[in-house]
Parts: C-alpha cells; sequence; structure tokens
C-alpha cells in the first residue's frame, strides 16, 4: 500500500515512483533538521502567546521536537522518501510521536516561509564558522609574517622579479584580503539575518501572528518586510556564494604561490611532510597537492555561484520549487570553505621558508635598479634619464654575470658622472627595504607595525 501525504488527498491516483524520488529533497536537506526545529519552537512559542496553541500543545511539542533532536544527533532519526522533504519528515515524526498538537503546529505557516527560515538560521551559523576560521587563517599569516618581518625575498611584478620585500610583508598581503573576505561576510550576514516566518505560502496569514516575537526568539536582526519577497528571493545565498568565491579566489592565488614557491626552481619554500603526497612511480617525489586542491576547487565554488544565479533569474513571484535547488551547492559551498579555510590555517605555522635562496633570488633580479634610479633622480637627474642610465648598468651587470652592487665605482661612473661611492648603500637589498618607510610599505618596522594593527583588528 503506498503511505498517503501530507497533500495527498486532492489526488486521484499515487505520484510516479520516479517523481517521487525527483521532487524529493530529504537526500540533502537532512541537514537543516536543527534548524527545522528550532524554527518551529519559535513558531510554537507564538502561537501558544498568541492562544492558537494550548500551554499543553506547546509542552508536548517541546518535548516531542526535543526528542527529535536527540534521535537526530545520535543519528538515529529515521529519513522516509515518502514523507519529501525535512519539514515534512519531522511533522510526521512528532505527530507520531505526541498526537494532535504535532498537527497543530503547521497553523499559520507553510513550507515556503519555513525553508526559507530553516536555510538562514543554517547559513547564519555557518557564516559564523567561516569566520572562526578566517580568523585562525589570519592569526597563522600574522604569526609567520612576524617571524619573517626581515626576510627579503624579490616582490614580483609579472612573475618578474621587480623590487625587494619582506617574506612578512607578502604574507600581510595574504592577510588582507582575508580582512576584506571577512568583512564581507559580516556585512552579508546582516541580510541574512531576517525572519520569513509570517509570510507563509506567500501572502501572510489570517492569524494574529507575532513575527517581532519569533525573530526575538531566533535571534534574527528584524523581519522581512514583505511577504511575497520572503518566500521567494534567494538573493542573500547568492551574496554569500559571491563572498565565498572571493575567497577561494584568493586562497586560490595564496596556494598558486606556494606551489610554485614550492618547485626546486624557486625553491623558496617547503610544506611539512602532511600536506603533501609522494607519487606512485617516481620515488623522488613530494607533491604540493593540497594547495593544488585549494586552487582546483575553487572551481566548483564558482559553479555554485552561477548555479544559484540562473536558478533565480527567471522566477516570477513568489515560492517556486525551483528553489529547492538552492540547497546543494550551498552545503557544499560551505562544506568548501571550511574544510579549505580550517587545513589553510593549519598548514600555514609548518612553511619551511628558505630565505637563503630567497635573498639570491633577489639579487640575481637586480630587484635594487629602482633604488639606482631614485638615486639618480635625488642628485638632479630627470628620472627618464636615470632609467636609462641604469638599464645600461643592468645590462653590464648581465653580462658580468653579477649583482649591481658588484661593479666597481669606476665602472658605474662610466654610466653618471653623479655617482659616487654612497652608491653601494642603496644598492643592498636592506638599504632597499628600509627605504620604503610610509603606512603600508615594506620596511620592517613597517611590517612590524602592520602585524600590531592587524592583531588589534583581529582581537576587535
Ligand atoms: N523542500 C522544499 C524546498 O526546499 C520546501 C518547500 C516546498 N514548498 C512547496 N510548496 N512545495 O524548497
Amino acid at each position: 500500500m503506498t503511505q498517503t501525504t501530507a497533500w495527498s488527498g486532492r489526488f486521484s491516483e499515487p505520484v510516479d515512483a520516479r517523481v517521487k524520488r525527483y521532487t524529493a529533497s530529504i537526500p540533502f536537506d537532512w541537514r537543516l533538521a536543527p534548524f527545522d526545529i528550532q524554527g518551529s519552537l519559535a513558531h510554537a512559542a507564538m502561537l501558544e502567546k498568541i492562544g492558537v496553541l494550548t500551554a499543553q500543545d506547546l509542552a508536548d511539542i517541546r518535548r516531542g521536537l526535543g526528542e527529535i533532536l536527540a534521535d537526530f544527533e545520535a543519528g538515529r532519526f529515521q529519513w522516509n522518501l515518502d514523507d519529501e522533504d525535512i519539514h515534512f519528515n519531522i511533522e510526521r515524526d512528532l505527530t507520531r510521536r505526541i498526537g494532535d498538537a504535532g498537527k497543530r503546529l503547521h497553523t499559520g505557516r507553510s513550507r515556503n516561509d519555513q525553508v526559507a527560515t530553516d536555510v538562514r538560521l543554517w547559513l547564519r551559523a555557518s557564516i559564523d564558522g567561516i569566520q572562526t576560521q578566517i580568523q585562525r587563517a589570519r592569526s597563522a599569516l600574522i604569526d609567520l609574517a612576524e617571524q619573517h618581518a626581515d626576510t627579503v625575498m624579490p616582490g614580483f611584478t609579472h612573475l618578474q622579479a621587480a623590487q625587494p620585500v619582506t617574506f612578512g610583508h607578502h604574507l600581510m598581503a595574504w592577510q588582507a584580503m582575508l580582512v576584506r573576505d571577512a568583512e564581507r561576510l559580516a556585512d552579508c550576514r546582516r541580510r541574512v539575518n531576517r525572519l520569513p516566518l509570517g509570510a507563509a505560502a506567500l501572502a501572510g496569514t489570517s492569524y494574529p501572528i507575532d513575527r517581532e516575537f519569533v525573530a526575538g526568539l531566533l535571534g534574527f536582526e528584524g523581519v522581512c518586510d514583505n511577504s511575497l519577497d520572503a518566500v521567494s528571493d534567494r538573493d542573500f545565498a547568492i551574496e554569500f556564494l559571491a563572498a565565498g568565491a572571493l575567497i577561494m579566489t584568493h586562497l586560490s592565488r595564496m596556494a598558486e604561490e606556494m606551489v610554485l614557491w614550492m618547485t626546486p626552481r624557486f625553491g623558496f619554500i617547503d610544506l611539512a611532510d602532511r600536506f603533501c603526497t609522494g607519487s606512485s612511480i617516481m620515488p623522488q617525489k613530494k607533491n604540493p597537492d593540497v594547495p593544488e586542491l585549494m586552487r582546483g576547487k575553487t572551481g566548483r565554488m564558482n559553479g555554485h555561484l552561477i548555479a544559484l544565479l540562473t536558478l533565480m533569474k527567471g522566477q516570477p513571484l513568489a515560492y517556486n520549487k525551483d528553489n529547492q535547488e538552492d540547497k546543494e551547492p550551498l552545503f557544499d559551498a560551505v562544506d568548501t570553505l571550511i574544510d579549505t579555510l580550517a587545513i589553510f590555517a593549519d598548514m600555514i605555522p609548518g612553511i619551511r621558508v628558505k630565505a637563503e635562496r630567497m635573498r639570491q633570488a633577489a639579487i640575481e633580479g637586480f630587484t635594487t635598479a629602482t633604488d639606482l634610479a631614485d638615486y639618480l633622480v635625488k642628485k638632479g637627474l630627470p628620472f627618464r634619464e636615470a632609467h636609462e642610465v641604469v638599464a645600461r648598468a643592468v645590462a653590464a651587470a648581465e653580462k658580468k654575470d653579477c649583482d649591481l652592487a658588484d661593479l666597481a665605482l669606476a665602472e658605474l661612473q662610466t654610466f653618471s658622472a653623479l655617482i659616487s661611492d654612497d652608491v653601494y648603500a642603496v644598492l643592498t637589498l636592506e638599504g632597499s627595504l628600509a627605504a620604503r618607510d610610509h603606512l603600508g610599505g615594506t620596511a620592517p618596522n613597517q611590517v612590524r607595525a602592520a602585524i600590531v594593527r592587524a592583531r588589534t583588528a583581529l582581537k576587535g
């Protein structure tokens, strides 16, 4: 015998088995269970307050939902495909446990405002979890930056050695990306944190509900203003995915640098063995699989963002079943973000820095050439001419396979008579770093000041 569903009353034949599987969301939306229960508890308390439920009904509902939550947490709750989604599954089981009070819970509510509420509660908690991991990642970067506030490396443009920077400065650039990511999530959270309940199916309800009371119980900052909008729009989820795609984009860039730095060609860093894997055929290999996967998983995040944008674009008001498709991308996005950020935060302290290689690369790259130009400008040469002089000096050093600082004074003077022996102070890597001594610059004392500011911001 086919089980009746909550809505089968008006139907003359049972739903097709394939259609049942096609339309059911319980295989994935079971994850919303604790939030569905949280929402139902608040709704029930409100119904009792306005006299729709008795105190006894409310007590029964609390007991029943408490038991269901305990079963869920113990992995004992039995999902049933016949009950389509998480909302029907819980409602049916509640009614089985407590009788008629379970059937009265859905008064003045629809699955449309219920699911929007569940997703918002779940997403709010997820954002908080992601923020915790961003903080851990930031803190790990700041700690490593502090150890390397003086460690010289070449800074790059076009992936060509450009000017000396410190490794600490580079790490603090990564940290700055994560600061903005955290800000974007916090801003998005304000719009997630609004109550759809009370919108019911689409038009509101004829019961004298108290939405502010429910919002207060659930910790929402306010209620969704319009019932049609409340059940239909998923822009809050799209915003979240956009913020998430940027987080992954940032992590992907960092991952790419780690992969590059780990190749013997760069040889700037080594990742701890526990974050790498070997090759099944080439015994010498140590592969940076973790950063590669971080980079690779950015693809699925971008996909999820596009999926939800596309899901939304053709929908007329108000709720449409299309919206059921918001969940799997969202769930996967949160899992991907939490895992990636957590592993990233764990990996950073295990980075072994090969400071000598970094230094050598900065020297080989003539990274103090700009400093020589600036030196000539300070002696009165127009910058364009100084640029020309230095280009010739670099060509000479390149021919001799030596650093600019290795050229004899007499030779340097063949390029410009303005050069005297004080030039060597600006040609050193340390001299170049120390000269960039302003807010946001790479001078080691500026990097240390940035670290102090970042630590204060992290606590705040
Ligand atoms: N499982 C549905 C979803 O995820 C719940 C809402 C269904 N409402 C409806 N009227 N079919 O969106």
